[in-house]
């Protein structure tokens, strides 16, 4: 049977059987739905419930030569199946390859109001020996694992504001907290150098290093019912080309990117906001915005390439607190902070080759529709094998037809399993 035909219990099981998922891990994903409430209230300020969703995972995508089952959390019901059928597309030809640049987070300390700009600029840079000392001594576990400030830059700004940029190797965090646990002691002397209060002293989102995921595959693999596979690959070009070109499909195109990378950053505990406003910086270009994958032909081989800015940690935060991302981690094989960036920009790749072979091919709705069914179907009540039969009946969205025909179909007793 295939793993999507599987019940969540079978699922679990071949994975645990695959040695993907150790039996505790199972039994986690099994029973804990809900989080601790020691948890769920230490996470959020005025927390009065929880709000779960569904853990799925991307089936055996290959990334740099690793068959990875990668963990995945969304609300949308074609995102993992999308992913999962990118991810056979390109296992024939060797799966996604993807590099990481070194993990550093920038900051920034700014003061307004400076007499003499360019004497407190110098000031600064004459000083870094001293500020090096503060930021140890801020976080000297930090610099114990290997990590810590790497370098200050004072630069002014439209004639007005002092700014240090500094750049700090958080390690294995995503390094939002300690970055800024750096960034306020330094803030501190250097105003007491300048004897001015520092305007802000925060890390910036924007990350310029990238992390790259690309595929190279033969055509044939992308064939459908209806269109050969050169025939889509062709027509997949053509679509990413329009994006080049075209802000209205570029952002659309990067929605679809979106609907991996999301789901990839939010099972992992990770900041999903922190990913977004750097991705979007680096989609956003003068004219509008741009595609963050390309797709074009050569030696009658389909490439694709996507570049991503990814600020991930794999511990400390929500990542150590939330008992599933602990399981996703795991599941992931995420390791390290480069081994969690390949895994999400390795299914960015494959969710956005998903979805422009289905909109070059079938259309995006039929897939939706079959899948949106099924999910209306559970919300209207069905259970067990009445989901099936009552999606292949549902031609509407509307939950009180749905419960109708969920009642008529009882009625006719084919499918009394509701009851068990
Ligand atoms: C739907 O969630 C995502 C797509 O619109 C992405 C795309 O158009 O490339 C299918």
């Amino acid at each position: 049977m295939k793993f999507y035909q599987m019940t969540p219990a079978a699922r679990r099981a071949a994975l645990v059987a695959e040695g993907a998922l150790t039996p505790a891990a199972a039994a986690q994903l099994a029973t804990s739905g809900a989080l601790p409430a020691a948890v769920a209230d230490a996470l959020s300020e005025n927390q009065i419930g929880q709000f779960t969703l569904p853990f799925g995972v991307c089936r055996n995508l290959v990334i740099n030569g690793q068959l990875t089952q990668v963990p995945m959390v969304t609300e949308e019901p074609s995102v993992v199946a999308a992913a999962s059928n990118g991810a056979r597309m390109v296992r024939a030809s060797g799966g996604v390859h993807v590099t990481t640049a070194p993990h550093l987070v920038t900051g920034e300390i700014v003061f307004d109001h400076l007499a003499d700009l360019p004497a407190a600029a110098q000031l600064v840079a004459a000083r870094q020996a001293e500020l090096t000392a503060v930021a140890a001594a801020a976080h000297p576990s930090l610099v114990a694992r290997g990590g810590g400030l790497r370098g200050i830059t004072p630069s002014i700004v439209a004639a007005r504001w002092l700014k240090l940029q500094v750049t700090i190797d958080p390690q294995a965090a995503m390094g939002a907290n300690l970055v800024n646990t750096l960034l306020e002691a330094m803030a501190a002397v250097v105003g007491e150098w300048l004897h001015a209060e520092p305007l802000v002293a925060i890390l910036s989102n924007q990350v310029p290093e990238q992390t790259v995921a690309t595929v190279t595959l033969a055509p044939a693999a992308l064939a459908t019912r209806d269109h050969s596979g050169q025939a889509i690959a062709t027509r997949v070009v053509a679509l990413s080309e329009l994006a080049q070109v075209d802000s209205d499909r570029a952002v659309t195109h990067n929605k679809g990117i979106m609907n991996g990378v999301n789901a990839v950053v939010l099972a992992s505990g990770n900041d999903t906001r922190a990913v977004a406003a750097a991705v979007f910086a680096s989609a956003t270009s003068a004219t509008g915005m741009r595609p963050l994958s390309r797709w074009w032909l050569a030696a009658n081989q389909l490439h694709g390439e996507l570049r991503l800015p990814l600020p991930v940690g794999v511990v400390g935060g929500a990542i150590s607190a939330l008992p599933l991302a602990q399981v996703a981690s795991a599941l992931g094989r995420w390791h390290t902070v480069a081994q969690l960036q390949a895994g999400i920009a390795a299914v960015g790749l494959v969710q956005n080759l998903a979805a422009l072979r289905a909109l070059v091919g079938p259309g995006i709705q039929a897939g939706h529709m079959a899948l949106q069914a099924h999910a209306l179907a559970i919300a209207a009540g069905a259970t067990g094998s009445e989901i099936q039969a009552l999606a292949a009946r549902l031609h509407t969205k509307d939950l009180a037809a749905a419960r109708r025909a969920l009642a008529a179909l009882r009625k006719e007793g084919q499918h009394d399993n509701h009851r068990h």
